[in-house]
This record gives C-alpha cells, sequence and structure tokens, in this order.
C-alpha cells in the first residue's frame, strides 16, 4: 500500500498533467498543420505583404486594430510576413524588424482567449488587448492605419449589423483625417465545401464542427460573401463620408478548407487536406493519382463555375505533369485541353520540379527523395496557384478583401 503510494507521488512529481497533455498532442491533426502554416498563413501573408510595404515606403509604422484577435494571431501573421526576395545568408528573412511596428491593439469578446494573447505577448510592451464587443463598443482614441481581421470574424454578422459595424470602422478612420487599410476576411460564398448550400439565402446556420477534431459542433449564423462584398464595403464607406477603395481580393483555401475533410456540408468531397498534408510531411508519401479534381460546380454563378474549372484545369495538369516525371500513373479521364493556356509562372513551375527530379541523385543524403523533396515542392505549387490565380468571387473557404480608405 505504502509503496503504491510512494509511487503515485514519484509519477505525480516526474510527469504532472501539462506535460501528459504535452505528449498527448494528436501526431498529425492539429490546428496548426502544414496546409495552416505554410499555404493558409503564407497566402495571406504574400498578400498582406503588399500593404505593409505601401506603409513602410511611405514611411509609416505598422499601428494595428485587430477585430476579433483571439489569441492575437494577426499580430504573428502580420509581424512575421518573409521579405520576398531574403538572401539566403542572412538568418532573418522577417520583412519587418522591431521599430517597424508602433502598437497592435487587439479587441476580442472572449476574456480566455484574451488571456492566451497577453500570456502569449506578455514581454512585448507593443502589444495590447481589451476586452469588448467591437460592433457595439467604443475603440481606443489612437490613430490606426491597419484595420485587421482574421479567421473570419465579420461573417458573425447579418447585413444590417455589418453595414453598422463599418460604418462605425469608417467613423474612426475619418476622425483622425488620415488614410488606413481594412482586411476584410468573411466565409466565401461559393465554397465547395458547403456547395449544397450555394442556393439558400447567405445569411445561415453554421457548424463549426472542426472545434475539437470534430467531436463537438457548434451550430451558429453566418454570413457568407461572394464578390458583392466589395461593392457592400465601398457603399458602406460612401455613407459613412470617407472613400474606400478596393486594394485587393483573393480567395483563400479553394481546396483545402477545414470543412472539405469534415464534409459535414458536401459528404461527395475527398480529403483534400489531409492529402496535402501528407506533401509536406516528412517521411510520408501522398496518395498523388487520388488528388486529381473530378468535381462538377453545378449551382455556381458563371464567373464562379468558370473559374472553378480553370483552377481544377491548373491543379490536375500540374499533378499529371508531377506525376509524370515519376511515373506514377494519371487518371485515364484526365487529358490534356488546349483550351486552358497554362500561365507562363505555373509552367516554369513545372519545369523547376522536373529539373529537381532528374537531379535526384543530388539529394541521395535525404531519407526519401519523393516524401522529403518532391512533394513539399509539389505542395508549394499547387498552393502558388491558388496564390496567383485567385480571383476574390467568394469561391473558397475564405473570402479577404482589402481596403484602402481615406478620409
Ligand atoms: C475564429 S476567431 C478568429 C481569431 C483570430 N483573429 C485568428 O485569426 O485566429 C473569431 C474571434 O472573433 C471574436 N468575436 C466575434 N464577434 C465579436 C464581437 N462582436 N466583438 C468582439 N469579438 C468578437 C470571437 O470571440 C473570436 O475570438
Amino acid at each position: 500500500m505504502i509503496l503504491k503510494r510512494l509511487m503515485k507521488e514519484k509519477e505525480d512529481k516526474v510527469y504532472k498533467r501539462n506535460a501528459i497533455s504535452y505528449y498527448n498532442q494528436p501526431m498529425r491533426s492539429s490546428r496548426y498543420d502544414p496546409v495552416k502554416v505554410r499555404w493558409e498563413d503564407k497566402i495571406c501573408q504574400d498578400l498582406y505583404r503588399v500593404m505593409v510595404n505601401r506603409l513602410i515606403e511611405r514611411g509609416e509604422k505598422l499601428k494595428i486594430l485587430d477585430f476579433g484577435c483571439g489569441v492575437g494571431y494577426g499580430y504573428h501573421l502580420l509581424s512575421n510576413i518573409l521579405e520576398e526576395d531574403a538572401s539566403v545568408e542572412e538568418d532573418d528573412c522577417k520583412l519587418l524588424n522591431n521599430n517597424d511596428i508602433e502598437y497592435y491593439v487587439g479587441l476580442d469578446i472572449n476574456h480566455d482567449m484574451l488571456e492566451i494573447a497577453n500570456d502569449r505577448y506578455k514581454g512585448d510592451e507593443k502589444v495590447a488587448t481589451r476586452q469588448c464587443d467591437f460592433s457595439r463598443d467604443e475603440y481606443p482614441e489612437r490613430q490606426f492605419n491597419i484595420y485587421f481581421s482574421s479567421g473570419v470574424p465579420f461573417s458573425h454578422f447579418n447585413d444590417d449589423d455589418f453595414s453598422f459595424l463599418l460604418k462605425k470602422i469608417f467613423k474612426h478612420i475619418k476622425s483622425f483625417e488620415r488614410s488606413a487599410f481594412l482586411v476584410v476576411d468573411v466565409l466565401g460564398r461559393y465554397s465547395i465545401e458547403w456547395q449544397s448550400r450555394w442556393a439558400d439565402p447567405s445569411w445561415h446556420v453554421y457548424n463549426m464542427s472542426f472545434f475539437s477534431d470534430g467531436k463537438v459542433n457548434e451550430q451558429v449564423y453566418m454570413k457568407f460573401w461572394g464578390k458583392e462584398l466589395n461593392d457592400f464595403v465601398i457603399e458602406a464607406a460612401q455613407e459613412a463620408g470617407v472613400k474606400a477603395e478596393l486594394f485587393d481580393t483573393f480567395d483563400r483555401s479553394i481546396f483545402i478548407g477545414r470543412h472539405i475533410d469534415t464534409g459535414s456540408f458536401n459528404t461527395n468531397l475527398k480529403p483534400m487536406r489531409t492529402m496535402v498534408n501528407r506533401l509536406f510531411y516528412p517521411l510520408e508519401r501522398a496518395p498523388l493519382p487520388d488528388m486529381f479534381m473530378d468535381y462538377k460546380y453545378g449551382g455556381a454563378p458563371e464567373d464562379v463555375r468558370a473559374y472553378y474549372e480553370r483552377i481544377t484545369y491548373l491543379w490536375n495538369y500540374a499533378l499529371a505533369t508531377a506525376s509524370s516525371y515519376l511515373d506514377i500513373p494519371v487518371p485515364d479521364w484526365f487529358e490534356v485541353d488546349e483550351a486552358y493556356a497554362i500561365p507562363e509562372s505555373l509552367k516554369s513551375d513545372l519545369e523547376h520540379l522536373g529539373e529537381i527530379t532528374r537531379d535526384k541523385e543530388i539529394y541521395e543524403h535525404t531519407d526519401d527523395f519523393r516524401a522529403d523533396v518532391f512533394e513539399p515542392s509539389l505542395g508549394y505549387l499547387l498552393r502558388n496557384i491558388e496564390r496567383d490565380y485567385s480571383e476574390g468571387l467568394g469561391a473558397a473557404h475564405t473570402l479577404i478583401s482589402i481596403f484602402e480608405v481615406s478620409p
């Protein structure tokens, strides 16, 4: 008995509970999977870079107000943008240095999220958070030049409430008589994740089942946006007496959104996020022939359908070319279609992948050429199709539009 108690005491000393949860993390499915970090976040950061550079060129330091900041992820995203062409000799390839950000204020209604943000950034005096409802409460009396959102917080508002919120933001910008960027991040109306809902009103129930690895379903009303988002924002600006101009708009997570794999709204999808993650995981080969897309986009407006068909063709063409380098058979239904021009940048990415394959002996020191060299390169190449040819039609999990607002 005594021996058992002593053993238990020792056990508790050696492995405390938090250590156990540390070791108990899932080996594969995680919020910060390669698709999030190397694909979704990186596409956003590549596009935020243009906005950030514009401010830096004007001699401005970043002053960020983050709506629905959660654990402060917006600060992480913006402060970790990489330089576009960093030289390999440098250890640090971040675009911004410590002086480039003057301050970041994160607003969120959720106290627990803010506690994590505060803990995460406790040593960083530029970071402050405030618990508030950003649709009703006053904003800090400070000038900001990036009014930021990520993780679709503005999709929690129906049209009337969103218009009210936008005017509140524009009033704040106007009061400082300085121009600013506004980043609007919302759910895409025509994501294939919810193809069954395309004909429904754009304000409907959303199932956030990917929380807790799909075990807990949280049902909330959300607003899904297509390209009409941009006119909506511009109109709200006019009504608030400021000018909003579209700076950039893009669709993010076209074939790899989290609900592709949960199948919560569309059960006809392949688990593409899992398969793309396998392109990036070390020592693991992805099932390339299964990654070809053979979907039909019935029910989408004409421009969305045409866009999907083009992106699908580019995706399949890239996979077919990559498979041919490895002598892997492609599905017999896939045919080269001369009607689609292959953009020069994709051609050149594919040529580089071919060169890597021809030179594979050079990589003998790695463990598995296909898993460790070829597939991650193919992963970046597929990602760049989404980044370079997206049109901002709401044809993806997230639609992001950046506006330049002048008083
Ligand atoms: C999906 S999370 C995104 C968090 C973070 N921006 C990110 O990219 O990870 C949305 C956040 O918006 C917050 N939120 C939603 N409506 C809000 C409101 N009216 N006022 C303040 N925060 C709100 C939620 O509490 C939640 O933390």
